[in-house]
């Protein structure tokens, strides 16, 4: 059961932290430089092998479906241009040998609930989970290195990375036993504590293997923390039947999450991107930017 072929992107969420941008479309859709916080998240799961995309979609998230599908309008538009770098740029957003499905979360009832409304398609199958508003900028990326880890351990992992102790309220903490070998076993997961109640500051981040047994769990967690369904205290009780690693990954990690976050993956990534780094640099040097207007 080494490789893991399925991901699931819970994209559910209505993105009230980036109103009005996401009143009428998904916060999954809003761009960093010129592709989509779900595309990110797409091509990071398909460079770690895996094949079959899942989407626990939402009301008002059209525009994730369309923007994954062919576009066919689009498509004829460029062929009588003959502008062929934008048409093959577009087409291979999903390679041939990947596919996805869509399914309703009827109800926002949290990050757990999202995961079980994935159930049946998962099957008995190991699976991923990819948080799209959590971009990592890694090589290997943070899944890669994830599934290369599942290959040898065959056990779930979660990716953590240390935060400042009074952000532990955004995150998942978990405790570890730091006996075990790396990557470390977790002994304790804990969602969203106060920094004085936090039983360290190592927090999760949106990248999850999980074994299918994850379901059994989430099937009878009762409402945690802001009265959802949450992930967290579905692999509260996981760990008390099988081993759950902590995976401290190699990268650099964005919360797109929140309005800073954002802006510093767009200044980030432009600054990386060949059309517009240079110019951006200049821009960036000649500014005057310690007098905010
Ligand atoms: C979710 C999880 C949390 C995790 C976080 C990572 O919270 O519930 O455990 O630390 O993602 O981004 P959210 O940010 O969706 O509130």
């Amino acid at each position: 059961m080494g490789r893991v072929t399925k991901a699931v992107f819970p994209v559910a969420g209505m993105g009230t932290r980036f109103l009005p941008a996401t009143k009428a479309s998904p916060k999954e859709m809003m761009p960093i430089v010129d592709k989509p916080l779900i595309q990110y998240a797409v091509e990071e799961a398909v460079a770690a092998g895996m094949t079959e995309m899942i989407f626990v979609t939402g009301r008002n998230k059209r525009a994730i479906e369309d923007h994954f599908d062919t576009a066919y309008e689009l498509e004829t538009e460029l062929k009588q241009r003959d502008n062929q770098e934008m048409l093959q740029m577009i087409r291979g957003i999903i390679p041939r040998r990947v596919s996805c499905v869509y399914i309703r979360q009827p109800k926002a009832l949290g990050l757990g609930h999202a995961i079980l409304c994935a159930r049946r398609v998962v099957g008995d199958d190991p699976f991923a989970v990819v948080l799209a508003d959590d971009l990592i900028d890694g090589e290997p990326s943070a899944l890669q290195q994830m599934a290369a880890v599942f290959k040898k351990r065959s056990t779930s992992i979660v990716a953590v990375t240390n935060v400042p102790r009074k952000e532990t309220r955004q995150y998942g903490i978990v405790k570890i036993d730091p006996g075990s070998a790396a990557p470390h076993r977790i002994t304790g997961i804990v969602e969203k504590p106060a920094p004085g109640a936090a039983p360290s500051t190592l927090g999760v981040v949106g990248r999850y293997i999980l074994t299918s047994r994850i379901f059994h769990h989430l099937l009878r967690v009762r409402p945690g923390a802001g009265g959802e369904i949450q992930l967290t205290d579905g692999i509260a009780a996981l760990i008390r039947e099988e081993d759950v690693l902590a995976y401290e990954f190699a990268g650099t990690r964005y919360d797109c999450g929140s309005k800073l976050g954002y802006l510093k993956a767009n200044l980030a990534y432009a600054l990386k991107h060949p059309e517009v780094a240079n110019d951006l640099c200049n821009y960036l040097k000649n500014m005057d930017w310690r007098h905010p207007r």
